[in-house]
């Protein structure tokens, strides 16, 4: 009851600072948290742990448990990466089923279940532990049991435990890794992926028989027990330090297993936060040397290949010629960026074909053909001339043919042979674009040529065939249709308006509102899984069709991780309508001037985020582009809290003629460049003047203009924070955060460089790349001048 009327309560009072509902110690039956926007968590008596619901997503929860005081707030145990919870899901304590997951329509997500009857309460312990138990103490479920990817110290698995790595970084749904005590003693990793007969193991404590328990205990070692206490193998065995650290041991998503400690107080003399730091050897140590698996792709995907990194995790990455099949993921694997060789012989494309060396590489298990005492040349042009032939090893006079699609790819110091990978020649010209628009532009073209070039029906049929497969296997795990159709100006995908009208159920979920349109989810293909996010563009101005198709295709051009990706759009009758990659933790206004102040490291990383998507925009891209309309209403965050730049070239789109005027642009007032408002040429220094205006609201988390500030010289944030800075004061300025003000000479250097950007004469701001560099900390920031009353004149 209580909770349900704080529940009420924190949805209709204005969100105090600290808008967590939180209880600590017992929790009786009945007790419940439901997954909503304010996060509710239940904590241990010492604060250390929660146990709650994580946002994953617009209208996704994990239920969790998470070290509490840390800034990563890093999960160590979840019970439905698989299911996600909707918006308004409820986890209950219940007599019968232990702790409930159900949905709004009370439909079961996922229960505990109790191992025994009379259930009195639930805590969540110190130890990261969460605990049913009866009223006399007997543990009828806990967590440390059921272990997700984590072991915390004092967690001890039993024979039959096992531990299933995530999906990817970000994703916590099943991954390919798992750990397991057998009921024989042995502790083996193997890969299996949901639904995939496992195969060997690629490491193994060699413990048959006598291995009993594994333990991580409190003196941070992991090890296997036997069952009269001896220790048989230790797992990780360096020393740790342990007073004052978190600890924690993870299989991680790409298969290895791996200790960390992290500092309990944050330490930041060095100017930046220490997270999480590896205390141990990887297990295995080299992970893309152990797994050689016959059926599945070993440690990476299909045609990628494993390095080690410095940090010894794994890396995967794509041959020359390839690029990933999900971005998102760097172990989905690669495709070929190329349309495959012919196999029909009286065509046989050799020309067309060069091998690419690899030094040091290999995919030892994609061999179809062996030939022995051979030279390197002759290994090529037997190569080139098999169409089958994906790529050859050379070594020692071998020459091994492999072919598609390559398997357990590797590259390190312990391959002796060459890697000859076969790739098509392509004369691509554009350096701002490598992106899939690029690429199904160029095959579409290349179809075209040759059919208008061949005279010969069943070439075409042939042809049209390989480009059909070619397009079915590329879209195979994004599920766009095969028959996407692409427009011929652009290289985008087009969408006819009745498919966006799907994908949004007839427009239903609103995402946000701007001057330039409303913004709709929306999921492609027949899975809830691909969200997009489409914007119905509000003002259609004279432009024609082509230009329109124009601009969309320059912004299409544009390829940088700091920048929103536009997927397609629709130019239909009336409708004009773009596609974009969906982002999951929406605009940094809702962020940074919501309910809890982000982190100041994360509000740092925003910033150079921002100044880096703009620098790539105005110097890096083929066609400079000026963003006009940088603020964070247009800064979007992804899952990983990275900031992208969305609507860009939109103000050039739809605000063609009506910029110069103050009525144009009152919406974005504050934002903009005093040459808006004088008959001034507009430069790509008016985003340079609006990323001032932002930078000084990250470093403030307040909005830059705040009429109900009671103190006159702090209504206008920039003002305030020139005077501070001309005063001397600069520590004012973020007085009440205790992160920011352990970091002052950073945010020194941050006020500088927005008082750089904000000054009235455009010729005196610098450029958004020397920003970043005064950013990122690698140029000395100059002492900037002191501007005239620069605020008067808006
Ligand atoms: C929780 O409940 C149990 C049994 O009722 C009791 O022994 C224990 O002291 C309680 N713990 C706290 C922190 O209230
Ligand atoms: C809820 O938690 C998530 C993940 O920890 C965080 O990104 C989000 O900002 C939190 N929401 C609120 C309203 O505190
Ligand atoms: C259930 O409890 C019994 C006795 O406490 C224990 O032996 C058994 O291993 C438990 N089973 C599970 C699945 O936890
Ligand atoms: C943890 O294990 C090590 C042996 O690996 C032992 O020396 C140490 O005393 C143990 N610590 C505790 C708290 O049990
Ligand atoms: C524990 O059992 C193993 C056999 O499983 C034996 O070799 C070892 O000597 C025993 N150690 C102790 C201390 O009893
Ligand atoms: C913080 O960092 C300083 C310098 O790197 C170091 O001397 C100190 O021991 C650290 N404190 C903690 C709690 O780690
Ligand atoms: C192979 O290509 C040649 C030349 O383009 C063409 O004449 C022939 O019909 C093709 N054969 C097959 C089986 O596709
Ligand atoms: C995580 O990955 C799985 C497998 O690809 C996918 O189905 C799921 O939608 C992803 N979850 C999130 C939250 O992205």
């Amino acid at each position: 009851m209580a909770s349900v009327i704080l529940g009420i309560l924190l949805v209709l009072a204005p969100l105090p600072l600290s808008t967590e509902a939180q209880t600590r110690g017992n929790l009786t039956l009945g007790s419940s948290l439901t997954a909503n926007d304010r996060n509710s968590s239940w904590l241990s008596p010492l604060g250390e742990f929660a146990f709650g619901f994580r946002r994953m997503g617009r209208g996704a929860h994990l239920l969790a448990i998470w070290f509490k005081k840390i800034e990563d707030k890093t999960i160590v145990w979840s019970a439905n990466g698989d299911n996600l919870a909707p918006e308004g899901s409820k986890v209950q304590l219940t007599a019968n089923g232990g702790l409930v997951l159900t949905d709004p329509r009370e439909r079961e997500l996922w229960s505990s279940g109790l191992n025994g009857t009379g259930l009195a309460y639930a805590a969540m312990l110190d130890t990261g532990n969460f605990i049913l138990a009866s009223a006399s103490h007997v543990k009828l479920w806990d967590s440390f049991s059921r272990p997700t990817d984590t072991i915390l110290p004092t967690q001890q698995l039993n024979l039959g435990a096992a531990l299933t790595a995530r999906y990817s970084e970000m994703n916590y749904s099943t991954g390919r890794f798992n750990f397991k005590l057998g009921y024989d003693g042995n502790l083996v990793f193997y890969v299996a992926p949901p639904q995939t007969v496992p195969t060997d193991a690629y490491w193994a404590s060699d413990t048959v028989d006598s291995g009993f328990h594994l333990i991580f205990n409190q003196s941070g070692q992991v090890y296997l027990m036997d069952r009269n206490g001896t220790i048989l193998n230790r797992i990780t065995s360096e020393l740790v330090p342990t007073s004052g650290y978190y600890q924690r041991a993870i299989l991680e998503y790409n298969g290895v297993f791996i200790q960390y400690i992290h500092p309990k107080t944050a330490n930041s003399s060095s100017g930046r936060l220490i997270g999480w730091s590896r205390v141990s050897v990887p297990v295995p140590e080299n992970i893309c040397r152990s797994i050689v698996q016959h059926l599945g792709s070993g440690a990476c995907g299909f045609n990628s290949y494993c390095t080690l990194g410095d940090d010894l995790r794994p890396r995967c990455q794509c041959p020359p010629g390839y690029t990933p099949l999900d971005s998102a993921n760097e172990m989905n694997g690669c495709i070929q960026d190329f349309v495959p060789q012919s196999c029909n012989g009286s065509r046989p494309e050799t020309d067309q074909f060069v091998l690419r060396e690899m030094l040091a590489t290999d995919w030892p298990v994609s061999v179809y053909e062996q030939s022995s005492g051979q030279t390197e040349d002759w290994c090529r042009e037997a190569c080139l001339a098999d169409c089958f032939c994906t790529a050859a090893l050379f070594k020692n006079g071998n020459c091994w043919k492999k072919n598609y699609p390559l398997s357990n790819g590797r590259m390190g110091p312990w391959e002796d042979g060459k890697a000859l990978i076969k790739v098509r020649i392509h004369d691509t010209t554009s350096k701002c674009t490598k992106n899939d628009q690029k690429k199904n532009k160029n095959t579409t073209l290349m179809i075209i040529g040759s059919v208008l070039l061949s005279c010969s029906v069943f070439v075409n049929l042939l042809l049209l065939i390989t480009y059909l497969i070619y397009r079915s296997f590329r879209s195979r795990d994004s599920k766009l249709s095969p028959l996407v159709q692409i427009n011929q100006v652009t290289g985008m995908r087009t969408f006819t308006y009745q498919e966006l009208q799907e994908a949004t159920y007839g427009f239903k979920e609103e995402l946000g509102r701007g001057a330039f349109g409303t913004v709709y989810k929306g999921a492609l293909g027949s899975e809830d899984a691909d969200f997009v996010a489409v914007k119905v563009l509000a003002t259609r101005t004279g432009e024609s069709e082509k230009e329109f198709e124009r601009e969309v295709s320059a912004i299409s051009q544009t390829n940088h991780k700091n920048l929103v990706l536009l997927l397609g759009f629709c130019n239909e009758g009336q409708h004009r309508l773009l596609v974009y990659e969906f982002m999951s933790n929406g605009t940094l206004a809702d962020f940074l001037f919501g309910a809890s102040r982000p982190s100041w490291y994360r509000r740092t990383e925003i910033a150079c985020d921002v100044a880096r998507g703009l620098s790539y925009l105005h110097q890096d891209c083929t066609r400079h582009i000026i963003h006009c309309d940088i603020k964070p209403q247009n800064i979007l965050l992804d899952d990983s809290l990275t900031a992208k730049i969305s609507d860009l070239g939109l103000a050039k789109l739809l605000m063609a003629n009506q910029t110069r005027t103050t009525t144009g642009v009152r919406g974005t007032r504050g934002y903009l460049a005093p040459e808006w408002f004088r008959n001034m040429p507009i430069s790509s220094k008016v985003d340079v003047y609006s990323f001032g205006i932002l930078l000084v609201e990250l470093i403030c988390c307040r909005k830059n203009y705040k009429p109900e500030v009671e103190i006159e010289a702090q209504i206008v944030l920039v003002d305030w924070a020139c005077d501070c800075y001309h005063n001397r004061s600069v520590p004012k300025l973020v007085e009440s955060d205790e992160e920011a003000s352990s970091d002052i000479k950073r945010v020194r250097r941050f006020v500088m460089t927005a008082l750089w950007c904000i000054q009235e004469d455009p010729a005196l701001r610098p450029t958004m790349k020397k920003i970043t560099q005064m950013l990122e900390g690698a140029v000395e920031v100059p002492i900037p001048p002191v501007p005239s009353s620069f605020m008067s004149s808006i």
